[in-house]
């Protein structure tokens, strides 16, 4: 028997830190709940002192989870560690996540605080946490630049106050495998009681390393890793999920330990957090990207073909890539409709979503001849949006492009009940579109980003766009899917509009 490898996933905190993918309520929870489905352990759901909203939807993603414990983060101070507490009381196994800085560069320029300082609010934030769980996690932020004594000092304290389990982050992605397997080894070796407690990684890609670090911490003694879907997270990214647990069971004659995951869920996780958030996944991306399995040359094709291992060290199928399944057509009811989202364990419980779902799912099956579990999913993200905010509404649109002419689009917007239409020029339809709509808005926004992906193949496939919108430093990404591009990308405009029409303020844990 293999021992067990925990696998915390960040994707809703670590991940939702990444530039405009900060998620609503609804979008956490189906995230949680294909985490869930995954066989994740650990869900970080979010950081419950950043704003009431992000404590609401911990506590929502507690209500609904029965299988994975969640976990709030939390600084070391009183009032975010009863945020923590509060939030994750309705979970059936939850916990705190207790992190402070533990660097000199960190202590002196970030905290301001003594070293003693540091260990004395560690302590007292742990014992204050026991209060709400026995489950609590402790991080020293910064491990890769922390002094190896200050560590061992720092996390025998907190193990005598009641953690159960030590994370060792590189929170700035600086660390090279060699050296992070040789210090987890080392603190293992140092620390009193290191037996006792749950050794864990964070690992930060800003040198393409996170995965490679996060695995020597795993043949070093780490026996929980922290990742997220897709690599999500702060700057260059979290280290992913999809390729640890992959390298661990592919590679189990090197591992000693193996992870719950049920891996044939890891498509459908990745397709769902990049159509939620906006963050396309590369087509090279191993495991999850669009080519992870797909042979060019001829020599590999000829290969494979004879015998799959010449080229193949996984199976497509064990992680989830299987032919696009065909769910439901034109002529398919409310009723098949409604079993397709309970499959998909897409719950929706405002009657209005599901009716605005099925006229979305109605309109698109005229256009399109069959509708996937993409497409649905698509779908259903629009009609929860539109529920919560849509303040800007797309009426109708014109576009026009015919070659040696310049481009033409006509936009009807609904904007808070009133309709307003404008005609604009462009360099391409898209562009001519976003013009129209910014004579009708006039937001003063900065376009960062602008993205189309195909949501299923074929010419008639749904394109998904997504744009990322800056204003008055808050970013945020907007998706529109449609068989139209031009009007996909429309609905994604307005959608980051919406967004930042209604997206409150909130603090950042590591500022
Ligand atoms: O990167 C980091 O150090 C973190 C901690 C809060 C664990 O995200
Ligand atoms: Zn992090």
């Amino acid at each position: 028997m293999k021992e067990k490898l925990i696998i915390f996933d960040t994707t809703l905190r670590d991940g939702e830190q990444s530039p405009g993918a900060s998620m609503t309520k609804e979008e956490k929870i189906r995230i949680a709940r294909q985490l869930e489905k995954l066989g994740v352990d650990v869900i970080e759901a979010g950081f419950a002192a950043a704003s009431p909203g992000d404590a609401n939807a911990i506590r929502s993603v507690a209500q609904v989870i029965e299988k994975s414990t969640i976990c709030s983060l939390a600084r070391a101070t009183e009032s975010d560690v009863r945020a923590a507490g509060e939030a994750i009381k309705p979970a059936k196994s939850g916990r705190i996540h207790i992190f402070i800085a533990t660097s000199p560069i960190h202590m002196k320029m970030k905290l301001r605080m003594q070293p003693d300082q540091v260990v004395e609010a560690a302590v007292k934030a742990v014992k204050l946490a026991l209060e709400y769980t026995d489950d609590i996690e402790f991080s020293a932020e910064d491990a890769v630049r922390s002094e190896m004594d200050f560590l061992v000092r720092i996390f025998d304290a907190v193990i005598q106050a009641g953690a159960k389990t030590l994370n060792v982050p590189d929170t700035v992605g600086y660390s090279i495998p060699a050296l992070w397997g040789e210090r987890i080894k080392q603190l293992i070796e140092s620390v009193p009681n290191s037996g006792k407690v749950v050794w864990s990684t964070h690992c930060h890609n800003d040198l393409g390393m996170a995965v490679a670090n996060s695995l020597a911490a795993v043949m070093n003694g780490a026996r929980q890793v922290e990742c997220t879907i897709n690599g999500l997270g702060e700057r260059a990214g979290n280290a992913s999920l999809e390729e640890i647990v992959m390298a661990v069971k592919t590679r189990r004659d090197v591992f000693s330990c193996d992870s719950r995951i049920d891996t044939t869920q890891i498509v459908p996780a990745s397709k769902l957090v990049s159509s939620i958030t906006g963050y396309p996944v590369q087509p090279n991306k191993a495991i999850v990207g669009a080519n992870a399995f797909a042979h060019e040359s001829g020599i590999h094709q000829d290969g494979v073909l004879k015998h799959r291992e010449t080229y193949e060290i996984m199976r497509a199928e064990d992680v989830g890539w299987s032919k696009n399944k065909l769910t439901l057509g034109k002529l398919s009811g409310r009723n098949a409709f409604r079993t397709r989202l309970q499959e998909l364990d897409i719950v929706l419980e405002n009657e209005d979503v599901v009716n605005n779902a099925f006229a979305r799912f109605k309109e698109l099956a005229d256009r399109k001849r069959e509708i996937f579990d993409e497409d649905l999913q698509a779908l259903v993200s629009e009609s929860v949006v539109a529920h919560v905010s849509e303040h800007y509404r797309l009426v109708s649109l014109r576009a026009h492009s015919e070659t040696g002419l310049l481009p033409v689009a006509q936009v009807r917007l609904n904007v808070g009940g009133k309709e307003f239409v404008a005609d604009s020029q462009g360099g391409g339809p898209v562009d001519a579109t976003f013009k129209a709509i910014e004579q009708i808005v006039q937001s003063g926004i900065e376009l960062q980003l602008y993205s189309v992906n195909n949501i299923t193949s074929g010419t008639d496939a749904q394109g998904e766009v997504t744009v990322r919108l800056s204003k008055d430093g808050r970013i945020v990404n907007g998706q529109g899917a449609d068989t139209d591009i031009v009007v996909a990308s429309a609905k994604a405009y307005l959608n980051a509009l919406n967004k930042l029409d209604s997206k409150a303020e909130r603090a950042h844990p590591q500022v």
